[in-house]
């Protein structure tokens, strides 16, 4: 049997990882800025995380969401004290399209509406719903486009405003930071009038912190930079450290009833160990701290390079804009200088999402890199 050819790949296979360093089948290391999506938080191969992963294997892997699971009740409880979402209950699934998917029915469940509000250019993941309030025509197969979903300009409030006034709207889902469509945010104002609109109009205002959450951002969610308590949060890829395992932060607002949401895998005992560990080490490591500290030292690095025209993002999920496409530099800078950077839909935006435990000896690497392959004649910064 073959593999559904869906991925392009780099000829490339890493056989081992420490932290921020990826080793290859013939020895070879490389510097990993990208965490594989900016899934990696806590640094690969951490050892209090294989530790808490290895002992509940030991005990019980798996069992279904039908009995008492107490590593679930420790996990939540955590997450609501670092998070400062202590009053929200948790809903547990396995990834990101399924976290936003829960979300967006959850508000269809609440207000009896059907039609979603996104933003251009948004991702929010390749399932039913999730598929649908994604920006993206090619993703989108027929049955996906039978969801009444309107995308508006980010941070034009007077457009957001037209549509909730028209009384159709079940929710509004928003990136805090815009990972796939290339770094973009909405201001300060803008998130703030949206969280009046929504509670004015009565739609569920659903943040999508499923990149820039788990303190990605250097808050532990992207939206706490703007004092903002959004009714719905959607989490994953930092919440496992590479363990499948996607959260939805319910306001208390919102009344559960059974059989409302489910899924078998959601909340499995392994995937809640990682998911512990993952916050006992950033509460250990201090790691937010460490995600402002070291953002500073890279956006000062990169304003000393002439080719950057723009540092788009915050703390460590942060984009590089040149004047030039840079498929072709981020193939070098893996090949040739073994660091994984990563791509937008901005073709002219090159993504950095390190692990958060990230130094400044790594970053040194980087721009040393950097310099090295820009100072070839083909990447001679264009002038005005
Ligand atoms: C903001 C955002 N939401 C949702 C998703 C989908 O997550 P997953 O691939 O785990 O389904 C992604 C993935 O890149 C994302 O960046």
């Amino acid at each position: 049997m073959n593999l559904f050819n869906v991925y392009p790949l780099y000829d490339i296979t890493p056989v081992k990882a420490k932290d921020c360093l990826i080793y290859d089948n013939k020895g070879v290391e490389y510097l990993d800025l990208y965490g594989g999506h900016g899934v990696i938080s806590v640094g690969h191969t951490h050892p209090h995380y294989v530790n808490a992963l290895k002992n509940q294997l030991d005990q019980i892997g798996f069992y279904s969401n039908a009995i008492q699971n107490p590593v679930q009740e420790a996990l939540a409880k955590k997450l609501g004290a670092l998070s400062g979402y202590g009053t929200y209950d948790l809903f547990l699934c396995s990834s990101g399209a399924e976290a936003n998917e829960n979300a967006l029915k959850l508000a269809s469940f609440h207000t009896g509406k059907a039609r979603v509000v996104a933003f251009d250019n948004a991702f929010h993941g390749r399932t039913s719903a999730a598929v649908a309030v994604t920006d993206n025509e090619k993703i989108n197969a027929p049955l996906n486009k039978q969801q009444q979903v309107t995308f508006l300009p980010l941070n034009d409030i007077q457009a957001v405003e037209n549509e909730l006034a028209k009384g159709d709207v079940c929710s509004v889902i928003i990136e805090g930071i815009q990972g796939v469509g290339g770094l973009d945010q909405g201001t300060t104002g803008f998130f703030r009038a949206l969280e009046e609109l929504c509670q004015k109009h009565q739609v569920v205002l659903i943040l999508d912190e499923v990149q820039s959450g788990y303190g990605r951002s250097g808050h532990f969610f992207a939206h706490q930079y703007h004092g903002i308590s959004p009714d719905v949060i959607t989490t994953a890829k930092g919440m496992g450290n590479g363990f499948p395992i996607g959260g939805v932060l319910i306001s208390p607002k919102f009344e559960a009833v059974y059989g409302m949401l489910g899924t078998t895998f959601g909340g499995n005992h392994l995937a809640c160990a990682a998911g512990l560990a993952v916050l006992e080490i950033m509460e250990q490591e201090k790691l937010m701290e460490n995600v402002r500290e070291i953002s500073a030292y890279f956006i000062e690095k990169a304003q000393q390079i002439p080719q950057v025209k723009n540092i788009k993002g915050r703390g460590l999920m942060l984009g590089l804009e040149f004047d030039f496409e840079v498929a072709a530099l981020r193939k070098q800078l893996i090949m040739e200088g073994h660091i994984f950077t990563g791509s937008a839909n901005n073709k002219k935006l090159l993504r950095i999402l390190p692990p958060l435990t990230i130094q400044r000896k790594h970053i040194d690497l980087f721009f040393e890199t950097l310099r090295g392959i820009l100072e070839q004649a083909a990447y001679e910064p264009k002038t005005a």
